[in-house]
């Protein structure tokens, strides 16, 4: 990670560089995004809210179709919804699905089958056997199992799929052990230093059910050290040089800034540095990339509204909110930090530090454990947590039953309801009783 060293200090106002690109201070000092006042998003919508600054989402998807041409793909993880799909699929970016779910959901926004990248590394018989008859365009192997399971449908009439092989180069990204996936410990992919990438590689290339174009890697996510991943390129580069194959997918992870002292590299910084090493290694096949988190995190705010506010004498003050970990279960999964502001005051000082907690039944449902709020903050404040737009949304949750929140596209003054909240009727939809 790149700390500032003028480190904007936690307790102004929220630095810019948090905020999504379209966001400005009206007279009255509220914040807007996409043209549309925060407050009166809360206002229509109620919170727990989602919002999202559309131009915002489109400048990253260009910056990375530009930086890596066509091939990039989206990884919908990060954040799925018919209209996100269809955004990215507008912007010229392939997408990335790792389930059944993820390939329903961007099959039902339109996207064309043979722009959509298949991963996962336990695809099931019938998930692969609904991936080659929807005629995905790229299937990426994770297994031996998952090859065998691809003949068995072939021979039984299903297409051949181009496939890439994913490949383990046994490089540990600096990032939180969850989400590392480079290393040789590894549940995903084929570990090049034990030979199995060869074995799985060369099978493949044997094999008729299947026609191999590429090898991909991914080596974590939340990554900021440009290094490690310019160590696993190297690594690679040198397992697929003698195959000559047309594509390497050096995946996603590039990190992104969640507080105040955090800054990261661009999507275009990121491709120049991974173009460049693999020119120096001599690399002819085309460089493809799977982004997730940096095409939407910075775009998405959070709104909650402060339900109470309880000051314990000489410990802290916690103030809890509608939502919490069912909305953003990253500070409890992975101990990720986050900032916060008041949408109506959002040039104000911050000087109080608050523990902002959610109304799960737990301790540990807390969003930000240090949580810098003006001194006037009360009671029906919508407070708001920025940088939420990834791995926020689409690891939701119902625990305790908690309705999951809408998700709202802003854009030009205007405000489209993508994702509606749920209802307490939506939670008894597959309950038989
Ligand atoms: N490609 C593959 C094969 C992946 O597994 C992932 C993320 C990506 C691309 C996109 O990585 P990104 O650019 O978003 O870093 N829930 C965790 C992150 C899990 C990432 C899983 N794979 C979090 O909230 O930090």
């Amino acid at each position: 990670m790149i700390r500032d060293d003028l480190a904007l200090t936690r307790q102004g106002p929220v630095p810019h560089h948090l905020l999504p690109d379209s966001a400005a201070v009206d007279e009255r000092g509220h914040l807007s995004v996409g043209g549309v006042d925060l407050l009166a998003l809360a206002e229509q919508y109620g919170t727990p809210l989602f919002v999202y600054d559309e131009e915002h989402l489109r400048t990253r998807c260009r910056e990375a179709v530009a930086a890596f041409g066509d091939g990039v793909a989206y990884a919908s993880k990060a954040f799925l919804c018919t209209a996100i799909a269809k955004l990215v699929h507008e912007e010229g970016m392939h997408i990335d699905v790792a389930t059944r779910g993820e390939l329903h959901v961007v099959l039902a926004a339109g996207v064309p089958p043979d722009r959509i990248v298949f991963h996962g590394n336990n695809k099931d018989a019938d998930e692969i056997a609904e991936a080659l008859a929807a005629g995905v365009g790229r299937i990426v192997i994770d297994s031996q199992d998952e090859i065998d399971r691809i003949e068995a449908l072939v021979r039984a009439g299903a297409n051949i799929p181009r496939v890439l092989i994913r490949v383990t180069p046994g490089v540990k990204a600096e990032t939180h052990d969850f989400i590392s996936t480079g290393q040789d410990d590894s549940k995903f992919g084929f570990g090049v230093r034990s030979g199995m990438a060869k074995a799985a590689t060369e099978r493949v290339i044997a094999s008729t059910a299947m026609d191999l174009v590429g090898i991909h890697y991914h080596i974590g996510s939340q990554v900021f050290r440009v290094e490690s991943m310019a160590e696993a390129l190297r690594v690679v580069a040198d397992f697929s040089a003698p195959y000559q194959l047309a594509e390497l997918s050096v995946g996603g992870g590039i990190g992104v800034a969640y507080v105040e002292d955090e800054r990261t590299p661009s999507i275009a910084a990121w491709a120049s540095m991974v173009i460049e090493a693999a020119d120096s290694l001599g690399v002819d096949a085309k460089l493809v990339a799977e982004p997730g988190r940096s095409i939407v995190a910075s775009a998405g705010v959070t709104l909650y509204t402060a339900g109470t506010i309880k000051t314990l004498p000489g410990i802290r003050t916690y103030v809890a909110v509608d939502g919490g970990y069912g909305d953003n279960a990253r500070p409890q999964l992975y101990g990720s930090d986050y900032t916060t502001f008041l949408p109506r005051c959002v040039e104000a000082d911050r000087p109080n530090i608050v523990r902002l907690v959610g109304k799960h039944c737990e301790s540990g449902d807390v969003l930000v454990m240090e949580a810098p709020v003006p001194d006037d903050l009360v009671v029906g404040d919508v407070i708001a947590t920025p940088v939420t737009g990834a791995y926020g949304h689409s690891m939701g949750s119902n625990y305790n039953k908690v309705l999951r929140p809408p998700v709202v596209f802003v854009s030009n003054g205007v405000a489209r309801l993508v994702v509606r909240r749920e209802t307490t009727d939506d939670l008894l939809l597959t309950d038989l009783g």
